[in-house]
């Protein structure tokens, strides 16, 4: 067994658009920095190096939830894990903080035991974290934290169902407004029920972006990152959305939206250069409205958490 093993584990995008709780993708940075050394005694002792002044009580931490749901897994009662957590990604930021922590410890457990679970599995053992952050049980942004590149998550009953789905290299810019929108908040927004109008139109897309994807089609993938169900119900928490993405697009995004409940926006570009000159609109426009707010510009990765160092 290792001393210690450290993961690195990455900011994800959800929905992407069109697929609400079942498409994401990784990204290449930012990432959480989570080390994982076996305790003294049973239990869990989580300790944090960062700001955000986040719960260390295993119970009420989303890493130590997903963690005492594989230790309830191994059932060695002898077993005990120190956690040390340093957060690369800020709380509520849209671009899957929680997923990153409770994707991370599991894959840190997971390497230091031997790696007895699938990537699957470790996705199911997480999604306990994720309960946990937003009172959901959702997987769109542990999917790609684990298997890394674009996934979507074809089911969560009766089994967990996750298609890895190949892609053409592709950037990604994201602008993150200094606002907050609680995930738990951007979920009460939403319809109960949809139109079947919008529903087919809307599935459409989201065959439309995976065969893009599949294809590599820039054009079919921009066309069908549109959202009718879900951003248009969330619009109205996010000042600048329409007016960011009108100024991405004039610097040649594909297309792009809400990243997962908000406050971050994306937009999937061709190339570098398209990725920096659409963060660099989306900033210009809360600059405007005056709200501080970070970019991030990175490519796809193909990789989700991954041991960064053993000793
Ligand atoms: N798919 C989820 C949502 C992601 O949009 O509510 C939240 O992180």
């Amino acid at each position: 067994m290792p001393h210690e093993i450290t993961i690195h584990s990455p900011a994800t995008l959800s929905n992407l658009g069109c697929g609400f709780d079942v498409l994401g993708l990784a990204l290449s940075a930012p990432y959480d920095i989570i080390t994982l050394r076996r305790a003294a005694k049973p239990g869990l002792v989580i300790r944090h190096f960062d700001e955000y002044n986040l719960p260390i009580d295993p119970a009420q931490n989303v890493a130590g939830v997903a963690l005492q749901a594989l230790l309830s897994a191994v059932n060695d009662p002898a077993l005990g894990f120190e956690l040390d957590i340093t957060k690369g990604i800020r709380p509520g930021s849209g671009i899957g903080s929680s997923a990153a922590s409770a994707a991370g410890a599991v894959v840190a457990a997971n390497e230091w035991l031997g790696r007895p679970f699938s990537k699957l599995e470790l996705v199911e053992l997480a999604m306990h974290g994720e309960a946990l952050a937003s009172g959901a049980r959702h997987a769109d942004n542990l999917a790609p934290a684990i298997f890394g590149g674009f996934t979507l998550v074809r089911a969560l009953l009766p089994t967990l169902d996750i298609v890895a789905l190949p892609a053409p290299p592709l950037w990604v810019a994201v602008v993150h407004p200094q606002i907050e929108i609680r995930t738990k908040d951007a979920r009460a927004v939403l319809p109960a029920t949809v139109p079947l109008g919008l529903a087919v139109r809307q599935w459409a897309n989201v065959g439309g972006l995976v065969a893009g994807l599949l294809i590599a089609d820039h054009a079919l993938i921009g066309r069908s990152l549109e959202d009718y169900i879900v951003e248009p119900a969330r619009a109205a928490l996010l000042p600048g959305l329409a007016e960011a993405r009108a100024r991405a697009l004039a610097a040649g995004a594909l297309g792009g939206g809400i990243s997962g409940s908000g406050p971050s926006l994306f937009m999937l570009c061709a190339d570098e250069a398209t990725a920096r000159a659409a963060a660099a609109a989306m900033g210009g426009v809360y600059r405007e409205l005056e709200i501080a707010f970070l970019l991030h510009v990175g490519p796809v990765a193909g990789q989700g958490a991954r041991v960064a160092a053993r000793k």
